[in-house]
């Protein structure tokens, strides 16, 4: 498989959208700001693909070979993400039903019906086209199928292709009854054509709720299904022409629709848009960096950020100066080998005309976000011999799932504030406040690499799991579980007898119920070191069955029952957190935790830096140091006579960072 030259540092161009004498000035322009790959025909079926029986590559045939005169690396995308309006106009059956039932008119984009046969026949030979006029050109570098899968579809196509996936999945109506409960209100299937996507008309409940989840969590895989389909199917016919080039798409981070762990097993390298707010925590962005890389548990291309601006957020603020170097470096910290932008140069119209990029609408170099990222292109041709598909290590696993992720928000009580990335993210940020490095896992990952292994509001649990997590922790482990655990099979249905279900022995504690709490209502856990601290949103009421109590309930008529718990199992231990509790009360727990599981810091005295290790293939160590806080911050001592790759000087015991400063100590 073709290997990129370094770290690729570029992003989208679309000089499909510009007049050609301002193509010379780009490429003039990339080369000053170091820029060495270019990602090209996101959205162009409609230029390539004129009409049904017609398609025309001369002008992409001039880019590439613009680009490859320049030596850039390309990314190729295959231009599906958008329809051609010919398309829709000719067979509406491409534009999607959305929940609301409504058959959708051209316009937009990421829209198509994924099982839209017209779709299929046309997205596929588009792909094979494509590779078979440019997969031999040694510059493509990487294939970028369509745009952001995402979203879904309620239309007959859809509703014929799940009774489809559905009788493969269950082989019988019964089965597919007995899965779905549907003695409940009544709603048996006798015949396969009687069962309709559960959208807005159907099972929803509002948006985001549903009177069966478990036919809601069938339609979320089958839809995830679905468009991976859609992938495979253009991944095939790029591979008919072209063996050598790895192929991707870029997926969103946390986006609650696709499965990307499945995803990404089709994949042979994961990509991702990191497009955080203002006020996003720089803890939130870490943790969907290291679940991108927890996917295929490798190094990945960050596809897209923005250089300064967005222009889909409410409030679009700058980057400050500074902030992009070191969220590009936070990103090649945990894992990325590119740096890639949306966009190079800055739309001229439409909705994206306030949309950032690397050239601005002033067009010359004379801009501060130019010169950043001229900078930092300057600081990555440098790192580029070192820095590529080395590793980051871990002893630290928190499990990620995306069948958890859509059970636990469909759920219907005890709490609507349940949201699952939410709750992922907290017991995140207790190892990335301590510098402690954390692989995101699937529910199926090897756990015995691991000391530690989270596993947050684990409501759904699979078949094996129990087996899984039970030889972990008998071989040495130690497990955190969470309230909110245990309560419901593949299928949403409850496991009987009792909470924490099949985690119940683990844990060895019986949750008997489990209070709810609204938002403005607080109990107290009392920790048995007399410490306590606020907890809210949910309470177990809970009993030992072999645990010991590491804190109580301060309030209300089950004051003094256990709120966490601490139980010996085989040779490790597993904590059961009982409620929600303010931070520093969960960290007393985490603390006792990873002190079982002898997991550490990185390095020691690095306090309020976010401080990330990389090992290179000949087993250097690359210590990535950045100050996201306003206060300066000292590089910690053991750093001291290091040299810091970025300056090339060795780092003093006087070396100070100040908010956005990185420093790069090998080792
Ligand atoms: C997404 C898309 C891009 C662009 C950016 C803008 O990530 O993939 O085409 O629209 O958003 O932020
Ligand atoms: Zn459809």
């Amino acid at each position: 498989m073709k290997k990129f030259n370094g770290i690729l540092y570029g992003g989208d161009y679309n000089p499909n959208q510009w007049p050609r004498d301002i193509w010379k000035e780009d490429m003039r322009m990339f080369k000053k700001a170091h820029i060495n790959s270019a990602t090209v025909n996101v959205f162009s079926w409609a230029k390539i693909q004129p009409a049904e029986d017609r398609y025309d590559f001369s002008e992409l045939d001039d880019i590439i070979d613009m680009l490859s005169r320049e030596n850039y690396e390309i990314v190729l995308a295959t231009a599906t993400g958008a329809l051609p309006a010919w398309m829709a106009a000719r067979y509406p059956e491409v534009e999607r039903t959305d929940y609301e039932g409504r058959r959708h008119k051209f316009g937009q984009r990421h829209n198509a019906c994924p099982n839209s046969p017209v779709f299929q026949r046309y997205s596929k030979a588009l792909a094979g086209k494509l590779a078979e006029r440019y997969g031999a050109n040694p510059h493509v570098k990487c294939w970028h199928i369509s745009n952001e899968y995402g979203g879904e579809c309620y239309c007959e196509n859809c509703a014929r292709a799940f009774r489809e996936w559905l009788k493969k999945k269950y082989g019988s109506l019964e089965a597919v009854n007995r899965a779905w409960n549907t003695e409940f209100w009544g709603h048996t299937f006798y015949d396969w054509e009687e069962i309709v996507p559960p959208n807005e008309l159907s099972e929803g409940i509002g948006k985001d709720k549903t009177a069966f989840a478990g036919i809601s969590i069938d339609y979320r895989r089958f839809n995830s299904d679905g468009m991976l389909a859609n992938f495979i199917s253009e991944r095939d016919a790029i591979r008919a022409f072209d063996k050598e080039t790895p192929i991707t798409t870029n997926l969103m981070g946390t986006y609650n629709g696709l499965d990307y762990f499945k995803w990404a097993r089709e994949m042979d390298i994961v990509s991702w848009d990191n497009y955080p707010s203002y006020n996003t925590p720089w803890s939130r962005t870490a943790m969907t960096h290291d679940l991108m890389r927890g996917l295929k548990d490798a190094p990945f291309m960050l596809m897209e950020q923005t250089p300064s601006q967005q222009n889909w957020q409410p409030y679009n603020s700058l980057k400050r100066p500074g902030q992009m170097r070191a969220q590009s470096y936070q990103t090649l910290a945990h894992g990325a080998d590119t740096i890639q932008f949306f966009q190079l140069r800055r739309s001229v119209g439409a909705c994206e005309k306030f949309h950032g990029a690397v050239i601005g609408h002033v067009g010359t170099e004379n801009t501060r976000v130019f010169r950043e990222v001229e900078q930092l292109g300057e600081e990555l041709e440098r790192l580029g011999s070192v820095l590529p598909a080395s590793v980051n290590e871990s002893r630290v696993g928190i499990v990620f799932d995306w069948d958890n992720y859509w059970a636990l928000e469909y759920t219907s009580g005890p709490s609507v504030d349940l949201t699952y990335v939410k709750h992922i993210h907290e017991y995140y940020k207790y190892f990335y406040d301590r510098n402690i490095p954390v692989n995101m896992l699937p529910v199926d990952a090897d756990f015995g690499k691991y000391s530690l292994v989270v596993a947050p509001v684990l409501y759904m649990v699979k078949e094996g799991m129990k087996e899984a997590l039970t030889a972990f922790v008998e071989n040495g482990g130690t497990l955190v579980l969470t309230y909110m655990s245990g309560i419901v099979d593949q299928s949403d249905n409850v496991h009987l007898g009792g909470y924490p279900g099949p985690l119940r022995e683990l844990a060895g504690v019986w949750v008997e119920e489990i209070d709810a709490l609204a938002p403005e209502q607080f109990n107290q856990v009392v920790m048995n070191s007399g410490e306590s601290c606020r907890c809210g949103l949910v309470c177990d009421l809970m009993h030992l069955e072999g645990a010991e109590s590491l804190g109580v309930y301060g309030e209300d008529f089950y004051k003094g029952m256990p709120a966490a718990t601490r139980n010996a199992f085989g040779k490790g231990h597993v904590y059961y957190v009982g409620t929600h509790m303010e931070e520093q009360g969960l960290a007393h727990v985490l603390d006792q935790a990873a002190l079982d599981a002898q997991v550490e810091s990185v390095v020691s005295g690095g306090e309020g830096l976010e401080i990330v290790c990389r090992r290179t293939g000949d087993g250097h160590k690359l210590y990535f140091v950045m100050n996201f806080t306003d206060q300066e911050r000292k590089l910690p001592a053991c750093f001291e006579g290091q040299r810091d790759l970025l300056t090339g000087k060795s780092a003093s015991r006087d070396t100070v960072l100040k908010k956005y400063d990185v420093c790069i100590i090998e080792q």
